[in-house]
């Protein structure tokens, strides 16, 4: 296994691993859409946010093939990278693909989840966030996901970096903790409770 940037010519291979690792979610939102739809749209939504500034890392095993990836963005990192036209094309292409009643399920979970967020504290502007990491299933419980987080988390060091766990996602909320994440606050979706982790940067004497 080695560790490999991604490249919007990743998005397609990270939009299966995404279907494999996120059934339910899926099932959930595109639970009739064709499979082959359903892949152009995952794919196109994974290139949206690397036109939009975010950055992956991807697992490869010998042959080349992905088994694992962590999607993030940095947002001062994102200002700089952002482009703007490939991400409006992308946003065009993709709203083509949602249909109406999907659309509306997708923006009433965002704004369940917007009015359902209750933090703890402030967080700050400048921050990175973790926005996907998954493992394949037949690779999962492995230590690649830990070895995967530690790579991206080296990368974004002198940054607070925020992110999302299910509730009920334990082997998500071990690995987490385990990088030095702790709860700011909930928030829930159409699905269920969410945890909002923080990790903060870390000090000299912890490096
Ligand atoms: C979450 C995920 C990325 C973790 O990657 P992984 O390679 O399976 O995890 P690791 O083998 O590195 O183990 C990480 C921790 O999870 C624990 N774990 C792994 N599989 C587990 C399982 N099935 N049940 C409970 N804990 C589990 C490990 O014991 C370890 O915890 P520990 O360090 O306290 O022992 C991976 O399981 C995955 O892709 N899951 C589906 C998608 C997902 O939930 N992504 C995270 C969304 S926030």
């Amino acid at each position: 296994m080695y560790v490999d940037r991604g490249s919007p010519e990743d998005a397609r291979e990270m939009a299966k691993l995404y279907c494999q690792a996120f059934p339910e979610s899926v099932e959930f939102f595109f639970g009739r859409k064709p499979a082959k739809l359903l892949l152009d749209l995952m794919e196109l939504t994974f290139r949206l946010i690397f036109h939009w500034g975010g950055e992956a890392l991807l697992l490869k095993d010998e042959g080349g093939q992905a088994v694992g990836y962590c999607l993030y963005l940095s947002a001062e990192q994102a200002r700089l990278q952002r482009r703007w036209g490939k991400a409006l094309t992308c946003l065009a292409r993709l709203a083509a693909k949602v249909a109406p009643s999907e659309l509306l399920r997708l923006l009433h979970n965002q704004l369940t989840m917007a009015r359902s967020a209750e933090s703890t504290r402030k967080i700050p502007k400048t921050k990175a966030e973790i926005l996907s990491i998954a493992i394949s299933p037949a690779c999962q419980g492995q230590g690649l996901g830990t070895l995967l987080l530690e790579k991206v988390l080296q990368r974004i060091k002198n940054q607070p970096v925020i992110l999302n766990v299910r509730a009920n996602n334990e082997s998500g909320k071990r690995l987490y903790a385990a990088a030095g994440f702790s709860a700011y606050g909930t928030t829930k979706d159409l699905l269920g409770e969410w945890i909002m982790l923080i990790r903060e940067p870390r000090s000299h004497s912890q490096r």
